[in-house]
């Protein structure tokens, strides 16, 4: 299990904290779905209360004891319902878990996982998981045993006394009860702990707090990380090569931090030697004040998750590693942070990118297609991939566009805009797409430079002008996709699959994307 070992280097004392990541590490396991006759049991009820299959025989060998609960009680099936049963007949716990109108997608199955964990989490013993058929998915034991990982995800806090061994300090499991228990098993190890993997290691870097999650220590993270895993290298390159190599953009966007701006590039070779990779390309501004075109108060904490798009990219190729999957990839991780200072950049300063063309920043808080300006055009000249997507939490006018379910989508190809938001909704990362038009394009056109970063007040909308901006930098020949993750990146509430906090938006969309392109 990941744990991130952190050392304070600018304090005297150095600090050495490990950071607890899926909280909830009881081991999981798969048996063959025989009906159940004690112990303790998790039994899926669809609408007003209908017992089916091994739930029915649960009810059965209770003496009927279920059905009478749901007839005495409020529960009646509803999805997302869920009603706790002790001493029902021979069995010591037994939870009922609303299914309403029936599960379909592997989307749902995790969702049914997840609150199989958290409705267990306190019980003294294994509880066996009775598992609905969502009908098209292939193993659905192995979906409800990836969702009740993923639903018990837990930063922890700073400075609480760790459990040495938290697999010790929770020793009950979930067994996960398939018709194919031998074939769900192997699927959650191969591809389930990979998607897990992926996603922790992003939660992990997007909860971490500014004054420790630096550029620098955020490639530190990534190098440890990747350190001895198959067929990846990892580069990175310090603030004075992405000054060599004119990347004026990021060097901007960095030069008003003490803490130097570095660029990391994640590359996995598990597809055919020399086939160009797909590219993500990830926002990773490691705190965003704003700038000179600083923010106000309110709320600006939020900014230390401003590196969202560059930790889910990192965890995608995690997690594409981990499942050892047939294609090449490329994460490319922009990393700087945005602060007021002396050596700032200004409103009207014009800067020149690595690709020649030059930008006027009217606002230093549009900082973040500043820096994927620069990645974008480095990984497109290092790698020239077959697909290239940026990733970033980039505008608060897509949050206005679009709320928390859907990220934005931009692109100018049809067809990859129908393959992306498909993805999305098969793993519930979920895409709504917005236009690029020539409008905006024009918006953003500047008197005195080849582009600005801001368009006039009104003059388009916001989340697009972020969009039309990058844009600018995507050779005619790359499909092209941006993301706008500003909306989505942290889970203000909490749903069974993403708890309160940081979701790691990216990890499964793009696990997604590469089995497309695994499959030709
Ligand atoms: N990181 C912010 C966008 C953001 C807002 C992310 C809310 C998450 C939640 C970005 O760098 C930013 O400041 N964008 C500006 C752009 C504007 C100056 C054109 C914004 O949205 O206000
Ligand atoms: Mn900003
Ligand atoms: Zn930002």
């Amino acid at each position: 299990m990941m744990r991130l070992k952190i050392a304070l280097a600018a304090s005297a004392i150095a600090l050495s904290l490990a950071m607890p990541a899926f909280a909830d590490l009881r081991p999981i396991d798969f048996e063959k779905d025989a009906r159940p006759t004690k112990g303790l049991v998790v039994v899926p009820v669809g609408m007003d209360g209908a017992l089916t299959g091994r739930s029915k025989d649960t009810d059965k060998a209770s003496n009927g004891a279920l059905s009478k609960a749901i007839g005495l009680s409020k529960f009646k099936g509803e999805m997302g319902q869920s009603l706790t049963l002790y001493d029902a007949g021979p069995f010591e716990a037994v939870l009922l878990i609303g299914t309403g109108e029936g599960l379909k997608t592997a989307t749902d199955l995790r969702t049914y996982g997840a609150h199989a964990a958290t409705g267990t989490a306190g019980w003294a013993g294994p509880a066996k998981v009775i598992v609905p058929d969502a009908g098209e998915v292939a193993l659905d034991a192995t979906e409800a045993a990836i969702g009740s990982r993923l639903g018990s995800y837990n930063f922890g806090k700073w400075g609480a006394e760790q459990t040495e061994d938290a697999e010790t300090a929770v020793p009950q499991g979930l067994i996960f009860l398939s018709p194919k228990p031998a074939d769900a098993k192997a699927a959650f190890l191969d591809d389930g702990e990979a998607i897990l993997a992926g996603v922790a290691f992003a939660r992990d870097l997007i909860s971490t707090p500014s004054n420790i999650k630096t550029p620098d220590w955020f490639a530190q993270q990534v190098q440890q990380t990747f350190a001895g895993v198959p067929d990846v290298t990892v580069t990175v390159l310090d603030e004075s090569q992405i000054e060599e190599l004119g990347m004026g953009a990021l060097y901007g966007t960095g030069q008003g931090s003490t803490r130097p701006p570095r660029l990391v590039a994640i590359e996995y070779k598990g597809g055919k030697e020399g086939e160009a990779p797909i590219a993500f390309v990830g926002k990773g501004i490691t705190f965003d004040t704003g700038g000179i075109s600083i923010k106000p108060n309110d709320g600006m904490w939020r900014m230390r998750t401003d590196m969202s798009g560059a930790a889910g990219s990192a965890g995608a190729i995690l997690t594409l590693a981990k499942r050892d999957a047939k294609v090449n990839a490329v994460a490319v991780l922009a990393l700087a942070e945005n602060m007021p200072d002396g050596n700032a950049i200004r409103p009207g300063d014009v800067l020149t990118s690595m690709s020649g063309k030059t930008i006027e920043v009217l606002n230093t808080d549009a900082e973040g297609r500043l820096v994927l300006a620069d990645g974008l055009w480095w990984a497109q000249e290092t790698y020239n991939p077959k697909l290239a997507v940026t990733i970033a939490t980039l505008t608060g006018a897509v949050v206005g566009a679009l709320g928390r379910e859907h990220a934005g989508l931009f692109t100018h190809d049809d067809e990859l805009a129908a393959t992306f938001i498909e993805a999305g909704n098969s793993v519930g990362e979920q895409l709504w797409r917005l236009p690029v038009t020539e409008a905006t394009i024009e918006s953003i056109k500047s008197d005195i430079a080849d582009v600005k970063n801001i368009a006039e007040q009104g003059a388009a909308p916001g989340a697009s002008v972020g969009a039309a901006f990058i844009m600018e930098w995507a050779k005619p020949e790359t499909p092209f996709v941006h993301i706008d993750i500003a909306g989505t990146a942290w889970e203000n509430a909490g749903r069974p699959t993403e708890p309160k906090g940081a979701v790691g938006f990216g990890v499964r969309l793009f696990d997604e994307i590469a089995r497309q392109y695994e499959a030709n």
